[in-house]
């Protein structure tokens, strides 16, 4: 864990009444349609139980501090990894989500301060900025006596969500604020659904770090550059995604996993895998997993896996380690973001 601090320009304010708030919000994995969900396609996805914790309190003086413990392991400088994120950059999109959503209800000049625990591992895929971004969101606006819908929280995260990621399709911050599983049109067009039985799921982490923006930027330059492809791979998506969300409706692991071995493929194509993700996918297939994909930006970060016994799960879980991944098990949040008196 690291701490990190950023502290806001402040002018002499009275003190603030208001009651210190507390707020979550969980992670996610994307189970189909990342990438082709930026250019229209539809994406699956699936929160998880791993959470930013916020507290947000009064301060003396106006302006928004922030203070951060985030699991850093793989940050640059401990790793030497060039594509690990600056961590004054990971704060200024804490401190966007708190004032943009102080000038929604009308307070902007008030003082506040935002502590942030996360255990989401960082630039991973695993959603830890949206994450973080809506339970600021919604914790700013209760603290403020406001009970923000989950669209408005929608909207609002799209202001830390694009410093961060350039032009984010939205997929992200809709999962974590509606938890369980959602299917994403577009940003008008989210749908909750339930699936039959929850999936067994393992996440795998590379070790590897990525930058979402770099990663989504060349893919969409890439689809300009090579469009007869990307048609072709849109109408794929789009049945992947599809088939996807009626297989967990249905309950149908077999053709679940046989898509998300799909689906990876296609990643790999748009060149957003890495030798070590396709490494990883192609030892929890020799292990018996019902299928796996590299989940979120790629580029490193993690895998899915599919398993269809919890026996499977943690025989492929230890072939992984061996591998030198970092396997963990996860399951759904079914709460999404939602706060309470701290
Ligand atoms: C990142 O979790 C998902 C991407 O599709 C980007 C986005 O949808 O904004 C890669």
């Amino acid at each position: 864990m690291l701490r990190l601090h950023s502290r806001s320009e402040e002018s002499s304010r009275p003190t603030s009444d208001a009651s210190p708030v507390f707020a979550r919000a969980p992670g996610k994995i994307i189970l189909a349609g990342e990438h082709f969900v930026v250019l229209g396609a539809p994406a699956v996805a699936m929160a998880i139980n791993l959470y930013s914790k916020v507290q947000v309190t009064p301060k003396n003086s106006s302006g928004v501090d922030v203070d951060a413990d985030i699991p850093l392991r793989f940050l640059a400088g401990k790793t030497g990894n060039p594509m690990a994120p600056d961590p004054r950059r990971l704060l200024r999109p804490l401190q966007l989500a708190a004032e943009a959503t102080l000038k929604y209800v009308g307070s902007s000049d008030r003082g506040l301060h935002v502590n942030v625990e996360c255990e989401i591992p960082v630039a991973a895929g695993l959603g830890s900025s949206a994450s973080t971004t809506v339970a600021i969101i919604s914790a700013v606006g209760r603290f403020n006596r406001i009970e923000l819908t989950r669209k408005e929280i929608f909207k609002l995260a799209f202001v830390p969500e694009n410093f961060l990621h350039g032009k984010p399709s939205g997929v992200d911050q809709a999962v974590c604020i509606y938890g369980g599983m959602i299917q994403f049109n577009r940003p008008s067009d989210v749908k909750t659904f339930r699936p039959k039985k929850e999936p067994l799921i393992l996440v795998c982490d590379t070790g590897i770090h990525h930058a979402t923006r770099t990663l989504v930027g060349g893919v969409v330059q890439k689809s300009q550059r090579e469009r007869k492809d990307f048609q072709n791979y849109m109408v794929r998506v789009r049945e992947i995604s599809n088939g996807v969300a009626k297989a967990l409706r249905s309950g149908d692991d077999e053709d679940l996993g046989t898509l998300m071995y799909q689906n990876h493929e296609l990643l790999r194509k748009i060149g957003v895998s890495h030798p070590k993700l396709d490494h990883l996918v192609e030892t929890a297939r020799r292990a018996g997993a019902l299928g796996a994909k590299l989940t979120g930006a790629g580029g490193g970060g993690c895998i899915i896996v599919l398993s269809q016994s919890t026996t499977a799960r943690d025989r492929i879980s230890r072939v992984l380690r061996k591998e030198r991944g970092t396997p963990y098990k996860i399951s759904m949040d079914t709460s999404g973001v939602a706060w309470q008196p701290a």
